[in-house]
């Protein structure tokens, strides 16, 4: 069997959110040197990239996703120096390191931005987004900070208001100036020269706005922002351009990946970013958004993924999945009430068997939940701004728990965001010795992932009906075929086997309950509840 192991396309990606992973200098600040140190836990884990959120320098009004210097890492995370050894020694491991590049907007404290705002004559004006008022008061138009409130702050000195999409101390600079455009680019060749091996681009198509300033239609929502439709402050048609541009300066460099953050993401607009001479991927909502009303069950997620595996294939477009990340709850948390881990197994079968390049958000693998936070606690400015409607994403960016001592050993001090007091049972080292732990399933459907091509490349064909609470479909890729078989539901379910095999000559790769042996009767089996289960098809079997 050909396989071309692309490592994008068919290893599993992790993000680390680095405030967050291992401390250690026992600030109660995650950092590099931690991360370096636990590299040899995520090549057990079997993972092939890893996807860091911002180390750069910031203010952290939006911790890190405010930037105010490209070029360097942050002191509390580490130096140049710690970089360069962090992707040399992931590199050793065989792991690809991301990096998240905030490219809409800069912080406040930027250079650029101290220099755009010194004057209106300044050289720099043009880098940021400047505009009078519309008069008595008011902002240029009608546009909402994703933050909360209009998207344009004033500047008393220089008269004009600057956009801010998020944050008013993240002031959006200006795409279509095209010194700006070199400099931004520059700062995507300085990382690719240290050796970066790809980028996830922040709400990258948010970096142009339309040229006329027209004002968003309304429409129905609970945050202002929520209130008008986004169709004239962001999505605009320079994008593809800029994203050819950037695609032909990674191609320079052998192997390299962008993926983009979709901001107000559909499958469509996926469709639209992605392409040979495009984004190589760009994430797309199908099993992250809704969480209020997300029914985790076999009939939503199968109707989710046969929409976009039909959008994308007749595209050419390789799907990414993500059920979490450091802006979404936590799985186990969204699909799971107290600490109980069927659906936690049942999701992370979801992410690692279906099509597309699966995202594990760190902590994950062991089911980590999001924690609750007083009013006086919270840190997220949308939170802040928003509480109690919105509480911000603090609650699932607490420090990753790796073992039942002070702090889960994430670090020798009180750490920056409370630990989930679940931690004494909930942690790496005591599901790492648990053969039936979620982190030994995890790493048990990686290790199958890697060693079958149909579980990566091969077609996805649901053969039973999803109104029972199963998911039942085939990964096949060749002569090779996997069955994989996900109840959704806290009964046992009866199965009909795929009509064109014969059940005798199938073979358990793995099942959450436990079983040894598989058998049908009629050529129907049995589920557990919650099981997951996947089956080899011997080849040559009709
Ligand atoms: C998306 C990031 O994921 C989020 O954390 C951040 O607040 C906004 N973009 C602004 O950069
Ligand atoms: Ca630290």
């Amino acid at each position: 069997m050909n396989d071309n192991f692309c490592w994008w396309r068919d290893g599993i990606i992790y993000q680390i959110y680095p405030r967050s992973f291992a401390d250690s200098n026992g600030d109660g600040i995650g950092d590099l040197q931690g991360i370096i140190s636990k590299l040899g836990y995520l090549n057990e884990l079997g993972i092939d990239a890893i996807w860091f959120s911002p180390f750069y320098p910031s203010p952290e009004i939006d911790f890190g996703y405010d930037i105010s210097n490209y070029l360097d890492v942050d002191p509390r995370f580490g130096t140049l120096a710690d970089f360069d050894e962090l992707i040399t020694t992931a590199h050793t491991f065989g792991i690809r390191v991301v990096l998240d590049m905030v490219a809409n907007h800069t912080s406040d404290q930027h250079a650029w931005f101290i220099e755009s705002r010194s004057s209106r004559e300044n050289p720099r004006r043009d880098w940021y987004i400047w505009k009078d008022g519309a008069g008595s008061g008011r902002p240029p138009n009608n546009w909402k900070s994703c933050f909360g409130g209009s998207s344009w702050e004033y500047d008393a000195c220089s008269r004009q208001y600057y956009l801010h999409t998020f944050a008013t101390q993240q002031p959006d600079v200006n795409w279509r100036n095209p010194q700006l455009r070199k400099a931004l680019l520059d700062v995507f060749r300085f990382w690719l020269d240290r050796g970066a091996d790809g980028f996830r681009l922040d709400v990258f198509n948010a970096y142009f706005k339309d040229e006329h300033f027209q004002n968003n239609p309304g429409q129905l929502g609970l945050r202002d922002y929520d209130q008008q439709k986004h169709i004239h402050d962001m999505d605009q048609p320079e994008m593809i351009p800029l994203l050819q541009e950037l695609r032909t300066l990674m191609d320079e460099y052998p192997e390299r990946y962008t993926v983009g953050e979709i901001f107000l993401p559909t499958p469509e607009k996926t469709v639209h970013y992605t392409g040979n001479d495009l984004l190589h991927a760009a994430f797309s909502s199908d099993l992250i958004e809704s969480e209020l009303i997300f029914p985790w069950s076999a009939g939503w997620v199968a109707q989710k993924i046969n929409k976009r595996d039909n959008l994308f294939d007749s595209a050419g477009i390789w799907p990414t999945t993500m059920l979490s990340n450091h802006d979404k709850p936590r799985t186990a948390s969204r699909y799971v009430k107290g600490e109980n881990d069927d659906q936690a197994f049942t999701a992370m079968a979801v992410l690692l068997t279906v099509r597309g390049t699966p995202f594990i958000y760190y902590g994950e693998e062991i089911g980590m939940r999001n924690i609750s936070l007083k009013r006086n606690e919270i840190m997220d400015p949308p939170g802040q701004k928003y509480w109690p409607i919105y509480q911000g994403r603090d609650g699932f960016r607490s420090p990753m728990q790796w073992r039942d001592a002070p702090f889960a050993s994430f670090s020798t001090t009180k750490p920056w965001l409370p630990v989930h007091s679940n931690y004494h049972q909930r942690n790496v080292a005591s599901q790492q010795e648990n053969p039936q732990s979620l982190w030994n399933f995890t790493r048990q459907l990686i290790a199958l992932r890697r060693a079958y091509p149909a579980l990566r490349r091969g077609s996805f064909h649901i053969f039973f009906r999803t109104d029972t609470g199963v998911m039942a479909y085939e990964r096949k890729l060749d002569e090779q075929r996997i069955l994989v078989c996900i109840n959704f539901s806290s009964s046992m379910r009866q199965v009909e086997f795929i009509p064109d095999a014969d059940p005798k000559l199938a073979a358990i790769l793995i099942s959450s309950a436990g079983r040894k042996d598989f058998y049908t009767s009629h050529n129907q089996f049995m589920l557990n509840p919650h099981e997951v289960l996947l089956l080899e098809l011997k080849p040559g079997m009709v």
